[in-house]
């Protein structure tokens, strides 16, 4: 002791000479040692601090530990969490038999660790850098703070659950308040019945649940980032998490209201980043009763599993039961992806190696067996998983789902066969009423035309004199008045080039600005795509999509008036140096939701469904308020029932925002447009094109806009995509989220890219997103992975380019 206090003594006389705190070089305790009321530990590196405080609210005092150089302090562990010293005497001492003893002013014992050694040789208490305090000595680890974790668990734990000699659980615990830290209702549990998921409990009721474990990582987690690992061994069940790169300071907490929160440190802002494990709706236990299926997109949420009907319409969360009772003999199995599987507490598993087919086989042999599934998601034969019973708490996921085999009756197969046939009669019925509606469309068109060639003056009506009709209610201008409005359509009133022709401004005699689309003459296939587009935007509705005022046609004139905006398009100002600065990030964000929304309304939302495959930052508008508004469906396609891809032999569309799929072999989907959208965030968050970017200082290929901002993002230096025009305030968490998204839409493959849903669902809460892949198009060069195309440029102004692609060409 009185060492250890000369060593103080000496310890501050240089600190106050180099400036260094006391307990720099102490992360010791050794035997017979203590360290008392306002002495700390500080691990080697510096990272964690271990030494007595108070919390907000109170005079009690704890011993905890917390991370050394982060303000205001966060606990990361407790030594004693119910029964607080209650004066600054306290001191916490090793004994020689290898003991962390807390001691009150008294020396009385508050608090004691446990050891297994009964006689160990000079034990000794280090607190690591890892944030673990252990007492051990020559031979052994005699404890650890890793195994007692309080409410936080720390990267590199591998303790979560149970010790199968010992029966003893290792669990997290929330706090009771923010100054209270006794345990509160909530807890953490690796549950290993059945077969091992994550349970969150209030008292014994289950909060919220992820799993089971399906060999990588927990059904219903999306990622495995954090480097998931499962130990599951005849002598213990544990989970553990580590940190993929050292660098990072990460946690995970269950809050005060049971929520699991993953905290980063972000060093730039000098604040703790956080994802909630538990998001939505979806994620309440149980939310859609048995063979329920949680979907947030969905509403109602709830849905039952295919050839599953409700208990009751009145209410879904009393789940479903099967259309037709199982039979047991000769039942089939079909298969569920893209799941967060069900509950897995009444299930048993089977690791010998097997195909999915022995599996079924199986489950088959028990009358009892409702679902099975592989258990190694990695391996083509892996064990088998069986449920029994009814099926709880599945939801679907968007990203990293897995697959369920789900038993039913081989009677309820004839029933599903009955209602295609139906189907196929109602598809006939809508093919007939497609036709139908062409046919309204060109009587209207004729009738447009004829009213036009009989009303000798133009004005005498106002501003329209018709209409084209129910299906596409949209008022017709005449001639004059447009060349009027534009003033014979002036070079001075041109705002840009689309697709199929210039746009001009206009004004109305009544005052009001407008935006007049003028198909050039020339092109046929512009006409076929004005039509396309009337019809379609007449039915579109949203804020933001540019609104349509109306269509005009007159002889080869064919027109679309628009309502006029007045910052015009995205890209003159994004790409604009001192204009830009007109886009603070709020505004940018705005503008990033806003797209989002419209086009989550034209793939979901709207009467149709449509494929935009033209999204650049030219077609965004801005209005005064620089809301966006998507415009030029020109080229959209739409869909009907649940048709989202399709083929096409003629590519059109933007180099830049083309998806690979889409440039290289012609498919098109929603997909497509996700990935067109991926573009535009990333050029809206670093205010560059894509198209032209060039980076070099990454790699020998000089890297696009995509590989760019990956590569950044993979390093932990996204911060560094962001355009500087923001200016300094910008909301961090936002920032990252958007650039997240943008990698996660631009993903090669199809499958890995979010819907737009997701997309606004991911843009507007703080979830954990999962890892991007490197995306399509990374290079510079790399446009058709090998392939050649031709490009046309038939239309292209400066910063457009349209590719044609026949089929058959480059192959
Ligand atoms: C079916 O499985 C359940 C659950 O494992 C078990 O209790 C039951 O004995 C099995 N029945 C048969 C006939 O094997």
């Amino acid at each position: 002791m009185i060492e250890r206090r000369n060593k103080i003594v000496l310890s501050i006389l240089i600190s106050c000479l180099i400036g260094h705190t006391i307990s720099a070089a102490n992360d010791t305790i050794n035997k017979s040692e203590s360290i008392r009321d306002g002495e700390t530990l500080v691990s080697s590196g510096g990272m964690f601090a271990l030494g007595f405080f108070s919390l907000a609210n109170s005079t009690n005092r704890y011993v905890g530990i917390w991370y050394n150089h982060i303000k205001p302090n966060t606990y990361v562990w407790l030594a004693h969490r119910e029964a607080p010293l209650t004066t600054k005497s306290g001191a916490l001492t090793l004994t020689d038999s290898g003991f962390l003893l807390l001691l009150d002013e008294t020396n009385a014992t508050v608090w004691s660790s446990s050891t297994t050694a009964t006689t160990p040789q000079n034990p000794a208490v280090q607190l690591l850098d890892s944030g673990n305090l252990v007492v051990k000595d020559a031979e052994n680890l005699l404890w650890q703070s890793f195994d007692h974790p309080t409410d936080t668990y720390l990267p590199g734990m591998m303790s979560l659950g149970w010790n199968l000699d010992t029966r003893v659980e290792t669990y997290l615990s929330s706090w009771k308040s923010h100054d209270d830290p006794s345990p509160g209702d909530f807890t953490a549990h690796l549950d290993p019945t059945g077969y091992p998921q994550i349970i969150v409990r209030r008292g014994k009721t289950v909060k919220f649940r992820l799993g089971p474990w399906n060999g990588v990582r927990f059904s219903g987690s999306p990622g495995t980032r954090n480097n998931p690992t499962l130990n599951m061994n005849k002598n213990e069940v544990k989970y553990g998490e580590d940190n993929v790169d050292g660098s990072v300071i990460a946690r995970l907490t269950l809050s005060l209201e049971g929520v699991g929160v993953r905290w980063i440190w972000n060093d730039q802002s000098k604040s703790w980043m956080t994802y909630n494990l538990e998001a939505d709706a979806c994620d309440n236990y149980n939310a859609c009763g048995a063979y329920g299926v949680c979907s947030v997109g969905d509403s109602p949420i709830c849905r039952c599993m295919d050839r599953f009907v409700h208990r009751d319409e009145g209410n879904l969360s009393l789940g479903c039961v099967a259309r037709t009772a199982l039979a047991c003999e000769g039942d089939v199995f079909f298969k569920y992806s893209g799941m967060k599987l069900p509950d897995a507490r009444n299930t048993t598993f089977d690791d010998r190696k097997m195909l999915p087919a022995d599996c079924e086989a199986e489950c088959l042999k028990n009358c009892s067996c409702t679902a099975y599934k592989q258990l190694d998601i990695r391996e083509e034969t892996s064990g088998c998983l069986f449920y029994y019973g009814e099926l709880f708490d599945a939801r679907t996921m968007a990203v990293g789902g897995d697959e369920l085999y789900i038993r039913i009756a081989s009677a309820d197969l004839e029933k599903d066969a009955e209602s295609k046939r139906r189907k196929r009669v109602k598809l006939v019925a809508s093919l007939a009423s497609m036709a139908a509606t062409v046919l309204i469309f060109l009587v209207l068109i004729l009738i447009c035309v004829w009213k036009r060639k009989k009303d000798s003056n133009p004005y005498k009506e106002g501003q329209y004199s018709g209409s084209l009709g129910q299906e596409a209610d949209l008022p017709f201008f005449s001639l004059p008045l447009i060349l009027k409005a534009t003033d014979n359509f002036s070079i001075d009133n041109k705002l840009g080039e689309g697709g199929f022709g210039p746009v001009y401004k206009g004004v109305l005699e009544n005052g009001q600005e407008i935006a007049v689309k003028r198909l050039s003459k020339t092109s046929k296939q512009g006409v076929d795509e004005l039509k396309n587009e009337v019809i379609l935007i007449a039915k579109l509705q949203h804020r933001n999509l540019v609104r349509t005022l109306g269509c005009c046609a007159d002889g080869e004139e064919s027109m679309l008036i628009y309502e006029y905006m007045p910052n015009k398009s995205l890209d003159f100002i994004l790409f604009d140096e001192t204009k830009s600065m007109l886009l603070d990030w709020k505004k940018r964000f705005n503008i990033i939701t806003g797209i989002a929304k419209g086009l989550l309304y034209l793939h979901q939302d709207s009467r149709l469904r449509i494929i935009h495959r033209d999204l650049k930052a030219s077609n965004i508008l801005l209005d005064a308020e620089m809301n966006p508004k998507i415009s030029d469906f020109g080229l959209a396609r739409s869909f009907g029932g649940n048709e989202t891809q399709a083929q096409t032999s003629r590519v059109v569309g933007t180099y830049g925002y083309m998806s690979p799929e889409y440039a290289i072999d012609g498919m098109f989907s929603i997909k497509s447009d996700v990935f067109s959208f991926g573009v535009l965030v990333l050029e809206i968050v670093s205010g560059k094109r894509n198209r032209g970017f060039c980076h070099d200082d990454h790699n020998e290929n000089s890297l696009n806009l995509l590989g760019y901002a990956w590569t950044l993002s993979k390093e932990g230096k996204s911060c560094e995509l962001v355009d500087p025009c923001v200016g300094e305030s910008f909301n961090l968490s936002e920032v990252l989220r958007s650039i997240q998204v943008g990698l996660l839409c631009v993903q090669r493959c199809q499958e890995d890219r979010p819907t737009m849903s997701t997309v606004v669902f991911m843009l507007g809460n703080q979830v954990e997103l999962p890892e991007a892949k490197q995306p399509g198009f990374f290079a510079g060069r790399d446009v058709g992975g090998g392939r050649s195309y031709s490009s046309s440029n038939a239309t292209n102004s400066e910063n457009q380019l349209t590719i044609t692609w026949s089929q058959g060409q480059g192959r």
